[in-house]
């Protein structure tokens, strides 16, 4: 279980809930211009999705309800500046500091990402984050957030997943602004967007109205171990934080991101892949992107299994026949949010939260006018339970953002995928709490008590007993227990025992092929909790 201090939230983003309306002042940013282009999923758009800019306070009125203790949510940078620099829209303002106020009536923490794919279109239009001045421009409009906003706000996070900026907006094209760039212009863009990452943490600390605290959004599937031998746990961090990745796709890493913000300098292994096309980096630019910061976020959904070959070297697995998935076909791997938390706290030195994390399901409102999400409970009480495992062990992780309250404008998806613990009518914006919700309001009621992890087990475990023989046996162990032991001189029957004389092994369960004295020294927390049953055949 967690403690009391941790923190249990939910997480979304300005474009993906917001809305427009015809009076709000707001510019243009690149995924309007995307979602004009017919870039999305039947030529959906964004322009009302859950309508939250009108329906905030009943919004957080609701999680209030449910519960929720904070809110990680994004500030859209063309809302607020409306050329991306220059003239304030005091409209913006105003609406987000009374949507922060509610929040925080409804005792709701405010965690800001400043920047979650909101990118200025008038900017795009100057070449967006090609242009290095992107570094001025970030950094102009975090002193705005800052001056506007951190007399209410004490936690802020610079950039939400810079791997899909580059990587989806830039050379696979399927995220907004749909370029295809070289590959030299890609590390161009990642290195303006790491060097506005601290030119934002600078503006943010120099014109903060009170201590604030800032962190960094990364994400990237985990590479995880297939089984726990220290080998294949060895093989799944170095690709973790390697570069395995084929060029046209190098963004799906860690490490480049990573490794300068929090540690100062890009991984040696990577400037010796990247040399070719890598932009000049000086000295400055590496204490530039290197602030201070007060802890790092990560979003994880999931990873990939890694063992160690018969060479030594790291090597990628296919997952078993029919292994679980989500909506939107991305594998279900409580096992590697695990592992994701334990590989990041091990190398970064700040304390960690989830910043997003969660599944799109096939909801549908049932008969009775519920939405039975059992899909995501299941995936949720796994992933939540394998962080606790992580936690326990000690990684320093404070808080847990799950993705998303309402459902929403899911990018280029439009709107077929759910991610919402909230199910929204699009038609009709009326909200239905998801079954998932009045779990998740359990969840944090009880710091993760009512997790399966912390419940009694139901599973019986079927045990071989361990039977002697002696001259002087007979067959009455047989005949009257029915023990399935050949010989007519069974002696000793050690039914449930762990001695060293008699110990007995699991079968037909999850611990198959254990002896009782190991699961009792491994998991004994547990094992008090089992029914146990004696193999007769
Ligand atoms: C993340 C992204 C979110 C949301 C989520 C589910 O990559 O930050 O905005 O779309 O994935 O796909």
């Amino acid at each position: 279980m967690f403690d009391d201090k941790f923190v249990w939230g939910v997480a979304s983003s300005a474009y993906q809930v917001e809305g427009t309306d015809p009076d709000d002042g707001r510019g243009k940013t690149v995924w309007d211009t995307f979602t004009e282009q017919g870039r999305i999923f039947q030529n959906q758009n964004a322009y009302t999705s859950c309508d939250h800019m009108h329906h905030y306070k009943d919004d957080y009125a609701l999680m209030k309800n449910l519960g929720i203790k904070a809110y990680r949510f994004s500030l859209n940078w063309a809302r607020i500046l409306p050329e991306g620099t220059g003239r304030v829209n005091e409209k913006a303002i105003a609406m987000y500091r009374d949507m922060i106020l509610t929040m925080k009536e409804n005792g709701i923490t405010p965690y800001i990402t400043l920047f979650h794919w909101e990118f200025p279109q008038a900017l795009q239009e100057k070449g967006g984050w090609l242009n290095e001045e992107v570094v001025d421009w970030f950094g102009e409009y975090a002193k705005v957030v800052a001056e506007n906003f951190s007399d209410l706000c004490e936690y802020f996070i610079t950039i939400n997943e810079p791997q899909c900026v580059v990587g989806l907006g830039h050379l696979s094209g399927v995220h907004a602004p749909g370029l295809k760039l070289s590959i030299p212009e890609t590390f161009q863009i990642a290195h303006n967007l790491l060097k506005a990452h601290g030119q934002a943490v600078i503006n943010l600390r120099k014109y903060a109205k009170q201590k604030i605290r800032i962190g960094f959004a990364p994400t990237g599937g985990v590479a995880y171990p297939y089984t726990d031998s220290a080998e294949d746990i060895e093989a799944a961090r170095k690709v973790y934080f390697g570069f395995y990745n084929p060029m046209d796709n190098w963004t799906w890493n860690i490490s480049w991101f990573s490794d300068p913000v929090f540690l100062g300098h890009y991984p040696k292994e990577g400037l010796e892949k990247f040399k070719e096309y890598l932009p000049e980096i000086t000295e400055t630019d590496m204490q530039l992107i290197h602030q201070p910061l007060d802890f790092m976020g990560q979003n994880i959904y999931n990873g990939y299994y890694v063992r160690q070959g018969a060479d030594g070297e790291p090597e990628f697995v296919d997952r078993e026949p029919g292994f679980p998935k989500t909506a939107c076909n991305w594998p279900v791997t409580p096992k590697a949010f695990y592992y994701g938390i334990k590989f990041l706290t091990e190398r970064y030195p700040l304390p960690l939260y989830i910043t997003e994390n969660g599944m799109s399901c096939h909801d549908n409102v049932s008969f009775d006018g519920r939405v039975h999400d059992n899909d995501r409970i299941t995936f949720l009480d796994s992933y939540i339970g394998a962080m606790q495992r992580a936690y326990d062990e000690g990684a320093d992780i404070r808080g847990y953002f799950l993705w998303t309250f309402l459902d929403n404008f899911e990018w280029s998806e439009g709107y077929r995928e759910r991610f919402g613990m909230i199910y929204v009518d699009f038609m009709t914006q009326r909200r239905i709490v998801k079954d998932s919700a009045f779990w998740y309001q359990n969840v944090i009621g009880t710091n993760g008590g009512n997790l399966s992890t912390n419940q009694t087990t139901k599973e019986i475990l079927f045990l071989d007993p361990v039977c002697t023989h002696n001259i002087w046996g007979g067959t009455r162990l047989r005949e009257d227990f029915h023990y399935p032991v050949e010989g007519d001189d069974l002696w000793e029957c050690w039914g449930i025992s762990a001695h060293p004389n008699g110990d007995v092994t699991l079968r037909d369960c999850g611990f198959r092929g254990m002896k009782l004295s190991e699961l009792w020294k491994n998991i004994r927390k547990f094992s008090e909790m089992w029914t146990v049953t004696v193999s007769h055949s």
